[in-house]
């Protein structure tokens, strides 16, 4: 328990911890090593699809050992998870955080299932996320192409009913790279953390002006998620590492190059917040 009782820290202190999704050995080490040398924790998050490309014990085992490697605490996530079943194997496989995202489904059976995944994760000393409204764009099996802001009075009840640790709200943040000028609506974040009796979450970190990531950790939000752009610089520093590619076999240097790409958006993120 001890480790997500830094989200706690974080959020009393108007503070938050970066999230990033990764997919291979060496994005989460880029982004560890970003967090170490901001002397700061870190989440790494692994997606349904993520866990089934790489294995939840690997995902684990590889970020326990990174823990150890810099020095920096290290915290495992299951990322938007609608199953259940894997939810629970993640658990066991030593996951600190998992999220259930019952945003799909009516209100009453994401409370009820959030609440269950609540009291059972509870027992395992695992920290558990929801959603309630809707974040558009595509993540992982959920796509929505409008979204739905989170709604006060309905939050107050689900967090009431289901016990959980944190939420993931809907207030004009978006999956993927924005259409546009991304638009947060700081109004109804106000509505919402003032009433909320736990920290918020915000999704859809890629692309939002650090200022207005910053203002929102700064009125309750304490944690942030970026995933499109760590993969967006992983495949272009691949790429462009491809175009330029003078036949010799170092395949160091391009793993050297690509780490140090996406440890430096890692911590263009984690600066504005920290
Ligand atoms: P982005 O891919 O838009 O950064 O969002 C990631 C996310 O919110 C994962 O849950």
């Amino acid at each position: 328990m001890m480790e997500h009782n830094l989200l706690l820290d974080a959020w009393k202190e108007g503070k938050a911890i970066g999230a990033f999704n990764a997919n291979t050995y060496d994005d989460m080490e880029a982004i560890v090593q970003a967090a170490a040398e901001l002397g700061r924790p870190v989440i790494l998050m692994a997606s349904m699809s993520c866990c089934k490309f790489m294995g939840i014990d690997t995902f684990v085992m590889f970020a326990k050992h990174l823990e150890k490697k810099y020095g920096t605490p290290v915290i495992t996530h299951l990322d938007h998870c609608i199953d259940p079943e894997l939810l629970y194997k993640c658990v066991d496989a030593g996951f600190d955080y998992v999220m259930f995202d019952g945003s799909n489904r009516s209100f009453e059976e994401n409370c009820q299932m959030t609440a269950q995944i609540v009291r059972d994760c509870h027992e395992k000393g695992v920290f558990v996320e929801g959603e309630l409204g809707v974040i558009s764009g595509t993540e992982g099996p959920l796509k929505s192409d409008t979204g739905v802001f989170t709604d006060p009075q309905q939050m107050k009840e689900f967090i009431a009913r289901t016990d959980l640790d944190t939420l993931a709200v809907s207030i004009g943040n978006q999956h993927g790279f924005y259409k546009g000028e991304p638009k947060l609506n700081f109004e109804l974040l106000e509505v919402l953390a003032k009433e909320s009796s736990i920290p918020l979450v915000l999704h859809g970190g890629t692309g939002i002006p650090v200022e207005d990531i910053a203002r929102a950790v700064s009125m309750g939000i304490c944690k942030v998620n970026v995933g499109t752009d760590i993969r967006a610089t992983y495949l272009r520093t691949v790429s462009e590492y491809g175009k330029n590619w003078d036949g010799k076999n170092d395949i160091r240097g391009y793993i050297t190059c690509l780490r140090d790409e996406i440890k430096k958006v890692a911590k263009y993120y984690m600066v504005s917040y920290s």
